[in-house]
């Protein structure tokens, strides 16, 4: 039988067993998560695994990134699947705030406000609510666990560089991992809402990725950006989605861009099918040169 890990609910016990990894001299690795976890989750963990000796993943499902439209109360909650998959892969401590008081005692009150790649007109413009809430809780997360390293999924790309630039802004002493989106088969990228899909949404949906990766090798190709952008913004619509945004960034900045020489470009897309929010992002690698 493959144990389970240990779960601490609170900030003491965390730091407990932390502690004791610390004082055996042992590397931290730290994975945050909401649940509902997928092959996306489970890669972050195996990277952890590889690049660090202990193996810490937070489960909890932080209400202060949803605005009140959103799908806080139906987001899924599967903890003991969750442990099962980590007990698989070998996690050593689930850090699962025993209640949303754990982590926001009566009268919290300080809140992070990300600059930079949080304001660029892209999931901000959509979900103006959503940085702060992500910052302010993944700034308590490192803070609670100290670990050396972090792990963020590709997927949330706009996320991975909102954190990146928070931890360093605020000197936390960490190193922040991206590590790539999985996908479906299909190339739909692996979400915990892709549960929400009906099953004609589920066979529309990996249009997005297909478009994508057109989009990215007629830019690599030589296209110009902007014709590239407006033709993949009407084939998101024609596949019936009611498209957010697609927009061409700068990769790490996030900023637009107009041409391959702006710098690393990155695809970034959001859009509706029903009741589901998708998104998804891909690079524009150029051609290798002969
Ligand atoms: O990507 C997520 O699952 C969440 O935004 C995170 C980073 C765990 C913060 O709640």
């Amino acid at each position: 039988m493959v144990r389970r890990p240990r779960v601490a609910g609170t900030v003491r016990t965390l730091r407990q067993a932390v502690a004791r990894f610390r004082g055996a001299r042992e590397s931290v690795a730290l994975v945050p998560t909401m649940g509902a976890l997928h092959e996306g989750h489970l890669s972050l963990v195996r990277v952890a695994r590889r690049r660090s000796k202990r193996v810490v993943v937070s489960i909890f499902v932080n209400p202060a990134q949803f605005a009140p439209n959103e799908d806080l109360s139906s987001y899924p909650r599967t903890f003991d699947a969750d442990l099962a998959a980590l007990a698989k892969e070998k996690a050593d401590l689930v850090w699962a705030p025993a209640s949303v008081a754990t982590m926001y005692p009566d009268g919290f009150s300080t809140r992070i406000t990300p600059g930079g790649p949080a304001l660029v007109g892209l999931e901000d413009a959509y979900r103006p609510h959503f940085f702060a809430g992500v910052a302010t809780v993944v700034a308590k997360l490192l803070i609670q666990c100290l670990p050396d390293i972090v792990m963020f999924g590709e997927k949330d790309y706009q996320q991975l560089k909102v954190v990146t630039r928070m931890a360093h802004d605020l000197d936390l002493p960490v190193r922040v991992i991206g590590v790539p989106t999985v996908r479906e088969p299909d190339g739909l990228a692996m979400s915990s809402r892709n549960v929400y899909l009906s099953p004609q949404e589920r066979a529309a949906a990996p249009t997005l990725f297909r478009v994508l990766e057109d989009c990215s090798r007629k830019i690599a190709g030589g296209a110009p950006i902007a014709s590239v952008m407006a033709d993949g913004r009407e084939a998101i619509t024609r596949a019936g989605f009611q498209l957010d945004y697609l927009e061409a960034r700068h990769a790490e900045t996030l900023e637009p861009v107009a041409s391959m020489t702006d710098g690393p470009v990155r695809l970034l897309v959001a859009a509706r099918l029903g009741r589901t929010r998708l998104i998804d992002n891909v690079g524009v690698s150029l051609p290798a040169r002969p």
